[in-house]
């Protein structure tokens, strides 16, 4: 049974996990355990009932699984509200539970002299290891109240412990750089206040006791399902009780609850594995695939996508010219980048005028996209659909639609303005205009693209509280989206924004895949693909060979770095001679071969590219029976060579030959000797791994 209660006390247990709370004897829900599931109900420990200390209550002590702010507490707190009368404080009583199916727990509570609910949810995913957080608050009063913070969890590691706290920072160009340092005593916060998930930061966490690696130790991982301002708290408290709350970001955030109004958060997932960093992200990865995205389990086609090679100077020819060319090399899907919609020349004009341009194509889309089919590839287009610019029909007709202050002046980046996505009439535009140009053409793929970060944040004519768009304008972006895609499902889509400025599990629930960053060189591109594969699943992260860094890094080299990924190409094909076009059509044939192992199977990250100047990655199918390693060196002092490669994941006791190497061997052989690849700087190889 995944989910059972006695007295109070709740567990939920997963296929090798565990989690607990219960009420204490003060009636405060507490946090009772997190770890390996344990053999019988009665090893779960009851709710802590630790006394108070002086100058504090006991909510600073217990660790809460919801705390509000409340008598002699100071701890971060899970939710902020004032009450219409002023009362600023948050006094929750248990009055539930609700089982909602095997694998949905809700709590209720409430306020003890105020109509207001709340209603924790705790979803398992059994199979996954992983527990979801959500929450709901009810105001069922008849005065409005104001939300100042509601975060989707407060996730709490055994007491007494010394952490480490694992994350993602960056910036654009240059993004998902794993950042790992010990937790002291206070508050370390990871946020975003962009509008959007962000290049620098990512809404994911992993904590260990300092001592967990790739392969063993105790891993406690969760991320948060949102695509706007978000933020983690990792709190150690006075009391030695170490713990991490995920959520909406409550910098600027306000919300005006009406009566018989529900606020519902994010969700944020979280796991635990006694098996190191590799197996919670292998987690992540899976529960991406099978519960996250719409598609998780198609594999997705090798596109070309021709930006690099005629930025916005695109019209039927040149793009037709490049298309032969990918056709010629194996590639199944051509891409249109920006420059095709009216009015865009550079990046001073256009966006929100979502027609093709009548100079570019005077007769529309149509005759380039059969000329693309004719060649058998399906065709996609890029689209930035919240932003303006400036000189635009859309934004002459409708200056009123940007997010902004009215007594400022409209700071734009890049020449653009973002248009408010909370406000309906925004979304409707965007859902008719981008729906007629799905309609209207043979579109099988769309680039979704956001350029920008926020300023100004402001709306003049808000529905309720101005501070509610940082939420409002994620949900507009999700409800856009989720219509367009319900339309047209034919459409595989892309989340891209100026590169990894919004990946996160919920866009990813609308978004098939994600660009995962402009810098396209390869060796740059190993170290953000490991900090990418921290969260995110191989079959997510697109990646292209390009011309970055051609004189330097062979063509070899730079497939191999985005064959670890979903395959594409963006460098320049015109300037691509035959013996380049011939390999690249090699190692497309082969990437198709191997896409499903890559794609879904599990990933073993068998080195640290932001450590050091070699690194492997293998992947293996889930039955077992075939992997594929990729190997890089890029510059050590000569004539040193790498250590062997020790395998990972294969069946121990199954035969597997590897590719170039005579004879099979067990898989606990290759796992423990390991495979000898000899490469100078700058080489790589990619062998394939068979059982036989
Ligand atoms: C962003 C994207 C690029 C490209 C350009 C087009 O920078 O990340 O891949 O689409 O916009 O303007």
């Amino acid at each position: 049974m995944p989910i059972h209660s006695t007295h109070h006390s709740w567990v939920l247990e997963t296929a090798h996990t565990a989690y607990s709370f219960g009420l204490n004897s003060q009636g405060l829900l507490a946090h009772c355990y997190w770890g390996p599931v344990l053999p019988r109900a009665e090893d779960y420990p009851p709710a802590p009932d630790l006394p108070g200390w002086p100058f504090n209550s006991q909510g600073q002590v217990v660790p809460e699984e919801f705390p509000a702010p409340a008598g002699l507490k100071y701890i971060e707190p899970c939710l902020k509200i004032t009450y219409a009368d002023g009362t600023r404080d948050t006094v929750l009583d248990f009055e539930s539970d609700q089982r909602i199916g095997e694998d949905e727990l809700v709590i209720h509570l409430h306020d003890r002299s105020y109509p207001l609910r709340v209603r924790l949810h705790y979803r398992l995913h059994p199979q996954l290891d992983i527990i979801e957080r959500r929450v709901e608050i009810e105001n069922a009063g008849d005065q409005p109240a104001t939300l100042e913070r509601v975060f989707s969890a407060q996730w709490h590691l055994p007491r007494f412990g010394a952490y480490r706290l694992s994350h993602l920072s960056g910036r654009w160009l240059d993004e998902f750089h794993l950042q790992r340092h010990p937790l002291k005593s206070g508050l370390t916060v990871l946020e975003s206040r962009r509008l959007t998930t962000s290049h620098h930061a990512s809404p994911w966490f992993a904590v260990d006791r300092g001592s967990a690696d790739e392969e063993q130790g105790e891993v406690w991982f969760g991320a948060l399902a949102w695509s706007g301002n978000w933020k983690i708290s990792a709190e150690v408290t006075d009391f030695y009780s170490t713990r991490v709350s995920i959520g909406l970001n409550d910098w600027d955030f306000a919300w005006k609850l009406n009566p018989g109004e529900v606020f519902t958060t994010p969700s944020s997932h979280a796991g635990y594995t006694q098996n190191g960093f590799g197996d919670a992200s292998r987690r992540l990865h899976d529960l991406i695939r099978d519960q996250i995205l719409p598609h998780g389990h198609t594999p997705h086609k090798i596109l070309y996508n021709s930006w690099e090679a005629t930025t916005f100077n695109v019209d039927v020819p040149s793009q037709a010219r490049l298309a032969e060319l990918a056709a010629g090399m194996g590639i199944e899907l051509f891409v249109m980048d920006d420059g095709w919609f009216h009015g865009r020349h550079s990046d001073n004009a256009g966006l929100g005028d979502w027609w093709p341009d009548e100079e570019k194509f005077p007769d529309g889309l149509t005759p380039l996209i059969e000329q693309v089919n004719r060649l058998g590839m399906d065709f996609g287009l890029w689209v930035e659909p919240e932003m303006v610019n400036p000189d635009s029909d859309l934004y002459r007709a409708h200056p009123d639609w940007v997010i902004h202050f009215p007594t400022r002046e409209r700071t734009e980046s890049r020449n653009q303005l973002i248009l408010n996505l909370g406000r309906p009439d925004v979304q409707d535009y965007l859902i008719e205009t981008l729906g007629r140009l799905l309609a209207q053409n043979n579109i099988a793929f769309i680039k979704w693209d956001m350029n920008r970060n926020v300023s100004e944040p402001g709306w003049p004519d808000a529905p309720g509280d101005a501070r509610e768009i940082w939420v409002r304008y994620v949900r507009g972006v999700y409800r856009v989206w989720g219509e367009l895609r319900r339309r047209h499902p034919q459409v595989v889509w892309q989340s891209c924004s100026g590169g990894g400025g919004r990946v996160d599990l919920g866009v990813l629930a609308l978004a098939d895949q994600a660009w995962t960053s402009d810098n396209t060189e390869a060796t740059a591109r190993l170290n953000i693909q490991a900090g990418f594969s921290q969260v995110f699943p191989a079959n997510v992260m697109e990646a292209w060979v390009t011309d970055a860094g051609r004189g330097r890094i062979s063509l070899d080299f730079r497939f191999h770095v985005a064959m670890c990924g979903s395959l594409g190409v963006g460098g320049d094909l015109l300037a691509w001679d035959a013996d380049e076009r011939e390999s690249a059509a090699r190692w497309i044939a082969l990437y198709k071969d191997i896409r499903e192992t890559i794609q879904f199977g599990d990933q073993y990250r068998l080195g640290n590219p932001q450590e050091e100047p070699f690194t492997a990655v293998q992947y293996v199918s889930k039955d077992r029976s075939e992997a594929v390693l990729f190997v890089f060196r890029t510059h050590i002092p000569e004539p040193i060579f790498l250590p062997p490669v020790r395998l990972r994941g294969l069946d121990p006791l199954r035969l597997y030959k590897v590719e170039g190497l005579s004879g099979a061997r067990t898989g606990l052989a290759w796992m423990n000797t390991g495979v000898q690849v000899m490469l100078s700087d700058f080489e790589s190889s990619v062998m394939r791994i068979r059982a036989v």
